[in-house]
């Protein structure tokens, strides 16, 4: 399709439907995902000496890339006549799960780690209506327990265990294509390897272009990089807190079919990344999404000519993190004078 698509906010299985495996009777549960804008970033291109694209995915309907899959697959469990769906999160597929749950009429829902998703995440969940179940351990537990419980009960389980929410989200790869064709990497955070394996897929599919796929890890959560499952994962980004992905293989297989790499980002690359997006290009991502730039500014991006970066959540969801590493508000008495001072330093 054509930029129009983009500018019309088509929804992506309508946009994409010959290359979906939705059945034509399915019915289709849209709040009208996709078609994110690919922002130029003039002042990473400067810095890093490539042209760099941001792909923003914090402009889905509920502001992050779980959209894109939750669209397709919840239409599959309404095709299927499922009653309920449930996942395990760190907190942006529970709000995506949620919304959709609740405009299809499913009841939902989400496992989450106790005191570790970002507030704005849980806002989310639990205004969509979804039970919020906050687990007493990580997300690899969740994931663990919620696979033997839809084992033993009939809920779809709408993880990216779920090969629909693969489906879904490879159309952000065609997206691109469909946009500047041809680039030589992609940036990306990887937590549990869904979306670096949806984008391979999207890649491969349309045939032409095959990106290098570059993947970021978090330092204290980066089983991928070490070859081995993190027992304890720690890190600031909340969303990549995941020590033994579910599409460990893929995700592997992506980056060497790709000659791309998996590498690790700290904390603190991850919050420059997460600040200079915002206050240098205008682009407020969460602080997941900024691995991807971090690992691009730290590692460089070889002789690629043209990068895109995938920023996979809107910086809203965790206002506490950004108010925590942000400049502070400048206090100020009702007079001019005052005023005057507190505007013009
Ligand atoms: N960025 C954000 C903002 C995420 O929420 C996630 C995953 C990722 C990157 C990593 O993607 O897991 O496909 O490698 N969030 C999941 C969740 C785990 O439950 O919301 P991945």
């Amino acid at each position: 399709m054509t930029r129009a698509a983009v500018r019309d906010r088509v929804p992506l299985i309508e946009r994409y439907r010959d290359r979906l495996p939705l059945e034509p009777g399915d019915p289709i549960v849209t709040l009208v995902e996709g078609s994110t804008p690919l922002v130029p970033a003039p002042r990473l291109s400067e810095r890093i000496g490539v042209e760099t694209h941001l792909k923003f995915e914090g402009m889905n309907p509920t502001g992050s890339f779980k959209d894109r899959g939750m669209t397709l697959a919840v239409s599959w469990a309404r095709g299927k006549g499922a009653e309920a769906i449930i996942c395990a999160s760190t907190g942006n597929t529970a709000a995506s799960l949620a919304a959709y749950a609740g405009r299809a009429g499913l009841t939902g829902a989400v496992i989450v780690p106790e005191g570790k998703i970002a507030t704005g995440k849980l806002a989310q969940a639990l205004m969509h209506g979804a039970r919020v179940i906050a687990l007493r351990g990580n997300f690899d537990e969740a994931l663990k327990l919620v696979r033997e419980l839809t084992q033993r009960h009939p809920i779809a389980l709408v993880n990216s265990v779920n090969p629909f929410r693969l489906e879904g989200q490879k159309t952000a790869a065609f997206e691109i294509l469909d946009e500047i064709g041809d680039i030589d990497a992609l940036c990306i955070p990887v937590g549990n390897a869904g979306n670096i394996t949806a984008y391979w897929k999207g890649f491969a599919e349309a045939g032409a272009g095959r990106p290098r796929m570059l993947g970021f890890q978090a330092e204290g959560a980066a089983p991928l990089v070490h070859g081995k499952p993190v027992a304890q994962p720690e890190t600031i980004a909340s969303a990549i807190r995941i020590g033994n992905p579910a599409r460990w293989e893929e995700a592997m297989d992506a980056v060497t079919s790709s000659h791309g790499a998996i590498r690790a980002v700290s904390d603190q690359e991850i919050l420059d990344a997460y600040r200079l997006l915002a206050a240098r290009e205008g682009v407020f991502c969460e602080p997941a999404s900024a691995a991807g730039v971090a690992g691009l500014l730290k590692y460089g991006a070889d002789d690629a000519k043209r990068v895109v970066c995938v920023l996979t959540g809107h910086g809203l969801k965790d206002p506490q993190t950004a108010l925590a590493h942000a400049g502070s508000v400048v206090p100020c008495e009702p007079e001019l004078a005052a005023v005057e001072r507190a505007v013009l330093g």
